[in-house]
């Protein structure tokens, strides 16, 4: 695990684009295609924003680019609360990514269940796997940090938790808000993953970061705890905000 800390949040944004731009021109070179799961939230809105700058975004091969969502509300898609509204919005609208190359999770199901069979299906089908023995490996992770330090759309106490043989599961509202049903990968899923980051910045944070890094609670009451990639690298991307209360020693600022 690596612990990244940036001065600002702009600093941040501008680390993790490259990041996203490294990752993905390494997997198309290695395995001729790159595989994402995005994180919804308001901390990687300008990442997503300075990708769709034509400077960063005419670096990339977008027809070897796929993008799925880690988790969704179960909202409609024009929602304003909708993961996939917002990443349309700050980057799909601008980039020539090919017609089914942006695999959103289907809100206009009848419930947030079948969203979700509905959606670890379509995993499934994309990485030809058939069934889930095999961990599809996604090249790269977003994820965030809530303050009641869920990540995903994992929250504490949740039966989502618990959860080791479905990919993607529904889970009730936590307490924060919106408490709108939500869908979300599950931690055997993620953490199968080649690469996954954490983005968190605010001093809003600060707590939070502390508690999952440093006290480590039980998974139940701090999923982001539950985060640690089988067979991939996992990088904390943070703010000198959000990382004030971490001890030094545990910085790894230069990377
Ligand atoms: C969501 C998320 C969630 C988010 C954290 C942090 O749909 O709400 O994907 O896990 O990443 O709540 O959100 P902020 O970036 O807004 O602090």
């Amino acid at each position: 695990m690596t612990i990244s800390v940036c001065e600002d949040k702009e600093q941040l944004a501008q680390k993790a684009a490259n990041l996203f731009l490294q990752i993905a021109q390494r997997a198309i070179e290695e395995r001729g295609r790159f595989v994402a799961a995005l994180s919804g939230g308001s901390t990687p809105e300008r990442t997503y924003t300075l990708l769709a700058q034509p400077e960063r975004a005419t670096q990339l091969d977008w027809n070897k680019v796929y993008l799925f969502f880690g988790d969704e509300r179960f909202v409609p898609h024009d929602d304003p609360r909708s993961n996939y509204h917002m990443v349309k919005q700050a980057m799909l609208d601008a980039l020539p990514l090919p017609a089914g190359h942006v695999l959103a999770v289907r809100t206009d199901l009848p419930t947030p269940e079948a969203a979700a069979e509905h959606y670890e299906q379509m995993l499934l089908a994309f990485f030809a796997l058939p069934d889930r023995q095999t961990l599809p490996r996604f090249d790269l992770v977003f994820l965030g940090l809530g303050d009641d330090c869920h990540t995903a759309s994992l929250f504490p106490s949740a039966a989502a938790l618990t959860e080791r043989k479905r990919l993607v599961v529904a889970t009730p509202p936590g307490t924060l808000p919106p408490p709108v049903d939500r869908i979300t990968f599950t931690f055997p899923l993620i953490n199968a993953a080649r690469q996954v980051v954490f983005l968190v910045a605010g001093s809003n944070k600060a707590k939070t970061l502390y508690r999952a890094l440093v006290e480590r609670p039980p998974i139940w009451l701090c999923p982001a705890v539950g985060i640690r990639p089988a067979d991939g690298e996992l990088l904390w991307l943070v703010d000198k905000e959000a990382a004030s209360l971490l001890p030094p020693e545990q910085l790894n600022p230069q990377r």
